[in-house]
């Protein structure tokens, strides 16, 4: 079992280098196996999940290189395979197989897909936008086959703006004959990158970026090349940590209008950033002003920073709110930020936060992904040695988290036990 072992309050100076976006680099994968060509990928993060995604498209034929931050895909000898139970649960992008295989070979089987318990995540969306474009559903025993006679463009109208069923529909109808329209579709910049991919390749699609987008079924798609956008969570948790710990940190290689809402509401705060270009300058302020959080759909604040947030809370003198709107479990660091000394009450989806209050360290559980990174800023504030367990979860969406905050004057170590 892996553990973080962090002695906190040390200062951080130096340059983060913000890495590729976890959430593009999950999808645009997958999506690379909707050719038959190849792809080349630029600026890949080296995270867990995207060694899990490649051991999937090696079971699917794909020859997948992964060398310097680059990704090249060749699928000349693809086939068509169930996706492996021990490798469809380890991770909730691997539901992206089912609308690309769909789309390339109108049959698709796999398990329900896994990732961090941090709600029901049902997949209906998905499964709705598959039949409107033409597939039967099959669930037995939690597996889905999907199959197609026909793939025929239609309109599809999103009850909630889900990223995952957005590009899941897209992939298949990418190669649906005729038109399809997603209205209510998810707006996140990650949707803006894959589609940029698979036009690359040849595909259709107007409007990423915008709630409804257009997508003109093609028969054949040729190579495809792309850069993964910088990680904005990864990004966004930096920011965090370097307003509370920073002298002079620099974070270098953010796009800040995909980190509008936090950016606006870390300066709410009254925390010290100056932006230039891609570069953020962080400086540690003394006194900090409470705030309000909810996290929404983008542009909104993302739920995937509502929770390390949380922690930068504790630390404004005053009542803050906390409320999470996306998800039904992103509330149980709460016990952990208590445990440690912050005085947050809880009340279903919302914590009212008071500060200012000192964190001692101890040893807490990262119980899913942006839990264990509200616990590595608790860990890096306060008094003394905390301990996170179950840091798998962490390892899955930070690149190098442990060299990167080293290098800035962290004490961080993980150990392998
Ligand atoms: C993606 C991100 C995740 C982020 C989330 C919201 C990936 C791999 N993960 O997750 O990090 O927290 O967007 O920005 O990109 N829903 C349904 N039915 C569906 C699909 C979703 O009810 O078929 C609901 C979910 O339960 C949840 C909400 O919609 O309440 C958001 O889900 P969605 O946007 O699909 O999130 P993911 O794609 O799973």
């Amino acid at each position: 079992m892996k553990k973080l072992i962090i002695e906190g309050k040390h200062k951080l100076t130096g340059t983060i280098n913000i890495g590729g976006a976890k959430n593009s680099i999950v999808a645009l994968l997958p999506a690379a196996m909707l050719t038959n060509g190849r792809s080349i990928i630029y600026n890949v993060p080296d995270i867990s999940d995207v060694h899990m995604l490649i051991e999937m498209m090696r079971v699917l034929g794909a020859n997948v290189i992964f060398k310097n931050e680059t990704i090249t895909v060749d699928n000349t000898n693809n086939f068509n395979k169930e996706i492996p139970e021990e490798y469809a649960t380890k991770l909730r992008a691997s539901y992206y197989f089912m609308g690309v295989l769909l789309a390339k070979y109108n049959y698709s089987e796999i398990s329900y897909p896994g990732g961090c318990s941090i709600g029901s995540r049902p997949i209906d969306l998905h499964i709705t936008g598959f039949e409107k474009l033409g597939a039967k559903v099959k669930i037995v025993n939690n597996k889905y086959t999907i199959k197609a006679k026909k793939l025929i463009g239609n309109d599809i109208f999103l009850d909630f703006a889900s990223v995952g069923a957005t590009l899941n529909i897209m992939f298949t109808a990418v190669k649906a004959e005729g038109i399809t329209h997603i209205y209510n579709a998810a707006k996140e910049p990650e949707i803006v990158n894959v589609a940029s991919f698979l036009n690359s390749m040849g595909a259709k699609i107007y409007g990423a970026g915008t709630s409804e987008i257009t997508i003109e079924g093609v028969k054949e798609l040729g190579d495809g090349i792309v850069e993964v956008i910088p990680d904005r969570i990864e990004a966004g948790t930096y920011l965090i940590i370097g307003a509370l710990l920073g002298k002079n940190l620099i974070i270098e290689g953010i796009i800040k209008e995909h980190l509008g809402s936090v950016i606006t509401k870390l300066k709410e705060i009254g925390c010290n950033l100056k932006i230039e270009g891609t570069t953020v300058l962080l400086n540690k302020v003394d006194k900090l002003k409470p705030v309000n959080i909810k996290t929404l759909v983008y542009p909104g604040f993302p739920t995937d920073l509502g929770q390390p947030m949380s922690t930068l809370l504790t630390q404004c003198e005053g009542e803050s709110l906390f409320e999470e709107t996306i998800y039904e479990n992103r509330m149980r660091h709460i016990k952990h930020l208590n445990a440690m000394g912050a005085n947050i009450k809880l009340f279903d989806q919302s914590a009212l936060i008071n500060g200012k209050t000192e964190l001692t360290g101890r040893t807490v559980v990262a119980t899913d992904l942006r839990a264990g990174a509200a616990m590595l800023v608790a860990g890096m504030l306060a008094e003394g040695t905390t301990t996170i367990t179950n840091i798998e979860h962490i390892l899955r969406g930070y690149e190098k988290i442990v060299e990167k905050l080293s290098s800035v004057g962290a004490s961080i170590k993980l150990i392998d036990t």
